[in-house]
């Protein structure tokens, strides 16, 4: 399968990173097609101008967007990779979203649109968070990323959610035999779904 993975973090080093490597590493292994958009690295321009939201609907589509979009096109599977930031994507994940999962690309009126734009393809969430699962189970916050995330954003599209891995704690509160349990947990997401 060629499988698009959508990466959102800065640092050079983190848990996410490491994630995003084995995530890549294994599907790869398994013989899948793996397109790696790294999105600081790219310096992925997130912010969506007026030339944007009106140039899509009259076919004016942005040169970096239109090259996202190309890459889409061509995926079976789209897997967001990110640290949770506030409840929510990192603003680059979000401008991400925002600019190439555009009006009359990802989603519209038209009769071909009306389930989605991106239907056919399965979409995976990757994602981890300071606090532990409990808290953000108990407060509602895993269900408000998963409103946002997985159904208003993956399944609006049209995708099939094949599976949204969250992992927290991670960082102060998460240990070695944590982290070792987490990139398991990956292994056998790939092995299991892919
Ligand atoms: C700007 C920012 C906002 C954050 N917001 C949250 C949050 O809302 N909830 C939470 O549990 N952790 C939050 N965190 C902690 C990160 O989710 C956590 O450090 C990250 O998942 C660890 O992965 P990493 O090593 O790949 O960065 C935030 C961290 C940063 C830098």
């Amino acid at each position: 399968m060629n499988i698009v993975v959508v990466f959102a973090n800065p640092k050079p080093q983190c848990f996410t990173r490491d994630v995003c490597n084995l995530f890549c590493e294994e599907a790869t292994r398994r013989g899948h097609t793996v397109v790696l958009r790294d999105l600081y690295a790219m310096n992925f321009n997130p912010v969506a101008s007026a030339e944007d939201i009106v140039g899509n609907l009259k076919g004016a589509v942005a040169p970096d967007v239109r090259v996202e979009q190309e890459l889409l096109d061509r995926a079976d599977v789209v897997a967001f990779i990110h640290p949770i930031w506030w409840v929510d994507r990192p603003a680059i994940l979000k401008g991400y979203v925002d600019r190439v999962f555009a009006l009359g690309y990802a989603y519209g009126y038209s009769a071909n649109k009306e389930r989605g734009g991106l239907q056919g393809k399965r979409a995976i969430l990757i994602t981890s968070a300071g606090s532990p699962d409990s808290h953000f189970h108990e407060s509602g916050k895993m269900e408000a990323i998963r409103i946002a995330q997985d159904v208003g954003t993956m399944e609006f599209c049209g995708m099939e959610m094949l599976g949204h891995v969250h992992f927290g704690p991670v960082g102060r509160r998460s240990s070695q035999a944590m982290i070792d349990g987490y990139h398991q947990k990956i292994r056998d997401f790939v092995r299991d779904k892919l």
